[in-house]
């Protein structure tokens, strides 16, 4: 079998970035690894967690490093750019995490920059991965659902994980780090059509109280170039003490020849305790009831991680390493899902449906 070898950096080494590196140490085509963070100590503890070959505080002496090949982008949502163009500059393959960037000013200097050196960027909505989503997609090809007339979907989640996001990157509303992963979904299941429209209006009090001017409800209507219409909707201020580890999501595909009915709220599959659930994303919280697999990333089993991010990492690594296919989203597909999070956010502001593309 041809692999190439593979050296792997990975910046930002916090929870998602940590699980990156434990996906890159375990693949076989990885013979190098170097993890970097802003925190000297964070950036250590996981090279010693993972067994990284390097760590510093110091992005580009890990991007830079001359054993490395390959980069993915971990940071906070604002700080996406400046390591996505270094990595870019050096024409070494990006995977960034979602969404590419905060503003399209931003997505269309690393568009430009991947195009100019001819180096491939991915970005990453591991909801893609989740197996209920890539059957669908399956079905979609297939032919089984015939030309999509309407999807609807609603994505709910507590306000616990609604205030750790935005805490981090308080431009990262629900709409624009959440509802993201579903209308990269839409977007997926659409491929080839066009929006040209979204009218949204959304409503809130818990996150003003909480001092953030974010919606606590955001419901959108997207318009497509052939006349289907998308609507998706978030709600994100669920109690911190619901059973949610991660994302509720219920979608619905309505086509010409069938219809997909995917229930992605976890709530068949129960864990009660007496003896606390840590909540995988919030330090310190914990439950004695929760939805079992509803975490978003995935789960460890055995000192392995399972479900999308685990699944999409090993897709990109095969990629780099062998050359295999990678349905991930594609810098041109996540610019135009930021651009459609953020004429929701600003339909909804304003009042008025806003005109994409223009
Ligand atoms: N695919 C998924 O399932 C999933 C889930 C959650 C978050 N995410 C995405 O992953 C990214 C990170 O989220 P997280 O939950 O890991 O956040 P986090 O706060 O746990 O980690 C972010 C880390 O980046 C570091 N950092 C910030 N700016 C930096 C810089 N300029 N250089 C180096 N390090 C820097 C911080 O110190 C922190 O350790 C975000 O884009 C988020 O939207 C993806």
């Amino acid at each position: 079998m041809d692999t190439h070898e593979l050296g792997i950096a990975v910046v930002g080494s916090g929870r998602i970035g940590s699980l990156r590196a434990q996906m890159a140490a375990s693949h076989p085509a990885v013979k190098f690894l170097a993890v970097s963070d802003l925190s000297a100590d964070r950036a250590a503890g996981l090279a010693e967690r993972t067994k990284a070959d390097f760590s510093s505080s110091d992005n580009m002496a890990v991007i830079g490093h001359p054993q490395v090949n390959a980069v993915i982008v971990s940071t906070s949502e604002h700080e996406h750019l400046e390591p996505v163009m270094q990595a870019l500059e050096l024409g070494k393959p990006v995977l960034v995490e979602k969404p590419i960037a905060l503003t399209l000013a931003d997505a269309d200097k690393i568009i430009a920059k991947s195009e100019s050196t001819g180096t491939p960027l991915f970005v990453g909505y591991a909801q893609r991965f989740k197996r209920r989503y890539l059957s669908a997609k399956d079905q979609i090809l297939e032919g089984r659902v015939g030309n999509i007339t309407a999807l609807t979907g609603r994505a709910c989640n507590t306000r616990a994980q609604g205030i750790e996001i935005l805490k981090r990157s308080a431009t990262a509303t629900p709409v624009v780090d959440v509802l993201t992963y579903w209308v990269d979904v839409a977007g997926w299941f659409l491929e080839g059509i066009r929006p040209v429209e979204v009218t949204a209006r959304g409503h809130g009090t818990v996150f003003r109280e909480a001092g953030f001017d974010v919606n606590d409800a955001t419901f959108a209507l997207i318009t497509y170039e052939n006349g289907a219409v998308v609507n998706l909707g978030v709600y994100f201020a669920l109690p911190a003490h619901a059973p949610q580890l991660g994302m509720g999501v219920r979608i619905e595909v309505y086509g010409s020849e069938g219809a997909l009915i995917l229930n992605d709220d976890h709530t068949d599959e129960l864990l009660i305790t007496n003896k606390g659930i840590p909540h995988a994303y919030i330090p310190g919280l914990q439950f004695q009831t929760a939805f079992l697999s509803s975490s978003t990333p995935g789960n460890w089993h055995l000192g392995d991680y399972w479900g999308p991010v685990a699944d999409e990492s090993r897709v990109w690594l095969d990629h780099l390493s062998r050359n295999r296919p990678c349905p991930m989203a594609t810098a041109r597909e996540a610019r135009q899902t930021l651009e459609i999070t953020l004429a929701i956010e600003e339909s909804a502001r304003i009042g008025k449906a806003i005109k994409l593309g223009q």
